[in-house]
């Protein structure tokens, strides 16, 4: 039987997944193909006996079964050991399964891709301190960026992420007075998600036009968060890039494949115009 791999999620009819990865094992030729599963919540241990029954070759795993697979596991990488959140299943060659985490270091590649280079020296404001935060922070840290300040509109969240990685918890105020001294801005909270009120998570009044600003949500492509710091003049990164390089980073642990992360982003751009 030819190779097959999936998501878990729910929802997840509306990913994107299943085609950038089937459009990556044409370019690569491999014989191979990746659907959608619906998973409703509290289902994650039977989804995970189905899928090693009928002989899944890995898979991505979506909101609400991040935490909830991983006592269904066998062994999990230290990446999402930390988090406690898993977004890649790999089939080892003995049938064990292998959870990681692709996320946070998906940004970190989608960063330095966008830049040309690694911004390890720049002090890092990290905003939010939810999940993908956590994620991107761990990631960063481990990259090499020594300067992580991580603000949130509950303040305790930041505190506890920050006692982790050895970072500096702010509020939001605090943050937005000392905006000018860091060097790279990364939004996290789901704040101009198209589905809630759109808006910014902070005022950006004192951004610095050298600072570099991302925004982890990608749809839409330019949140109001990246929409005033392109009129303020900055670099910005938006949230397509993570999500393409942590499928590419799935992908190249299931295949031992890169695929053409820039070649998808065009794609996927074409796609949602
Ligand atoms: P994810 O896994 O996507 O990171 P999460 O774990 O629910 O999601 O975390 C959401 C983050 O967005 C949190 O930092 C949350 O702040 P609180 O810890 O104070 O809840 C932040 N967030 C959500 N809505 C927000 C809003 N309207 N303004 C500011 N921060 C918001």
């Amino acid at each position: 039987m030819k190779n097959w791999y999936a998501v878990i999620g729910d929802p997840v009819s509306h990913s994107k997944s299943p085609s950038m990865h089937e459009a990556w094992f044409g370019e690569n030729g491999i014989d191979a193909s990746y659907i959608p599963v619906h998973v409703p919540a509290g289902t994650a241990g039977k989804a995970v006996a189905a899928l090693r029954r009928l002989g899944a070759s890995g898979w991505n795993v979506t909101v609400p079964h991040k935490q909830a697979i991983i006592p269904y596991l066998d062994e999990v990488d230290p990446i999402a050991a930390e988090m406690q959140a898993v977004n890649t299943v790999k089939v080892l060659p003995d049938g064990r399964l292998l959870g990681m985490n692709t996320d946070g270091p998906g940004f970190v590649r989608s960063l330095e891709e966008r830049i040309g280079q690694s911004l390890s020296e720049e002090p890092v404001l990290i905003i939010g301190a939810g999940g993908a935060a956590n994620g991107i922070a761990l990631a960063m840290k481990q990259a090499g960026y020594g300067k992580i300040s991580v603000c949130n509109r509950t303040v305790e969240k930041a505190e506890a992420l920050c006692s982790r990685i050895g970072g500096e918890a702010l509020r939001l105020e605090e943050a937005a007075d000392r905006l000018g001294e860091f060097g790279i801005i990364i939004q996290t909270t789901p704040v101009g998600m198209s589905t809630a009120t759109g808006g910014l998570p902070i005022a950006l009044d004192r951004l610095d036009r050298r600072t570099v600003v991302a925004d982890i949500v990608y749809s839409p492509l330019y949140t109001d968060f990246l929409k005033a710091a392109m009129n303020n003049g900055n670099v910005i990164v938006d949230g397509l890039g993570m999500f393409i390089w942590q499928g590419a980073l799935a992908f190249h642990e299931w295949t031992g494949k890169m695929p053409d992360t820039l070649g998808t982003r065009k794609r996927l751009i074409a796609e949602m115009e």
